[in-house]
């Protein structure tokens, strides 16, 4: 057993008497397996092409990531593809013991909200139309990860464009393809195994449709004449395949719709492979 001291916050620090801050206690936790030895234990059984540092979830703050193995610390760029963008260890949620014994009771039991409902559920649901809501979209749908999103949007499009074209009359089997980008990457799952296009391993040997891909104009440095014209060239090329591939009806009518999305605030491919520190390539 391994240990490590660590000050100790939230859940785990005692609150003052006056029930103002917590005070920061230290406190030495045990691990089984040493953070040197991670890499190893995990390749056993998983694939481990990921990042080299093994991420030292009680010491990282903020931006900064700290690396179990050696305590150094790096700047956090990636914020795992940008799915935690407050930070490591927010201080308004780990320093916040209520808080954070509500998401414990919570993660303790994991209910599967589409069937059972608890009052967390509708305080979130209340919360989430306060801050972020549209009056003009009431109807939510949640779905647990980025994949399961592009699919569920998918699903909604397909529904809605095939009754579109149906009430004007056209074929209801129309619609059903979906424009999207090159180098794009919109998951691993069943349709978007067909619209994630950078590695090809990630998607060699599945069964894929064959939707409308445009190409992208990236401009890469140093900003050369060169450069300039294959980004000019790539503009007009995506132009053209915007419009190719829809014989018969009007595009307009056969595409479902363009996916490009953002996703979590994540760059684009082009930018993915920056190194970061020593603490290998980000995958
Ligand atoms: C733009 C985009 N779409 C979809 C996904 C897939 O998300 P997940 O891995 O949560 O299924 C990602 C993941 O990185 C993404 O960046």
């Amino acid at each position: 057993m391994l240990l490590k001291t660590y000050p100790l916050k939230g859940i785990l620090a005692d609150t003052r008497p006056d029930g103002g801050k917590f005070s920061i206690m230290t406190a030495t936790i045990g691990t089984a397996i040493a953070p040197a030895d991670v890499h190893d234990k995990l390749a056993e059984h998983l694939l481990t092409d990921g990042f080299k540092l093994v991420l030292d979830t009680r010491a990282s703050q903020g931006s900064w990531i700290v690396d179990a193995r050696t305590d150094e610390r790096y700047l956090d760029m990636y914020t795992f593809f940008a799915s935690a963008p407050l930070g490591l260890n927010v201080p308004g949620v780990v320093e916040d013991p209520e808080f954070m014994g509500l998401l414990a009771e919570i993660a303790a039991n994991k209910p599967a909200n589409p069937d059972i409902y608890t009052t967390h559920l509708a305080e979130f649901v209340e919360t989430f139309v306060r801050v972020l809501g549209d009056p003009a979209l009431p109807h939510l749908f949640f779905v647990e990860g980025g994949a399961l999103a592009v699919e569920n949007a998918l699903k909604v499009a397909f529904d809605w464009k095939s009754r579109r074209n149906e009430a004007a009359g056209r074929s209801p089997e129309l619609g059903s393809k979906v424009m999207h980008l090159k180098h794009a990457f919109h998951g691993r799952t069943g349709y978007t195994m067909s619209l994630t296009n950078t590695d090809p391993g990630k998607t060699a040997r599945y069964p894929q449709f064959d939707w409308p891909r445009i190409d992208v104009p990236a401009l890469t440095f140093p900003v050369t004449d060169e450069a300039l014209a294959a980004v000019e060239g790539g503009r007009e090329a995506g132009a053209r395949a915007g419009q190719g591939g829809f014989r018969g009806q009007p595009a307009r009518h056969r595409v479902l719709h363009r996916r490009a999305d953002p996703g979590r605030g994540r760059r684009q491919p082009h930018a993915r492979r920056v190194p970061v520190g020593d603490a290998g390539p980000v995958p």
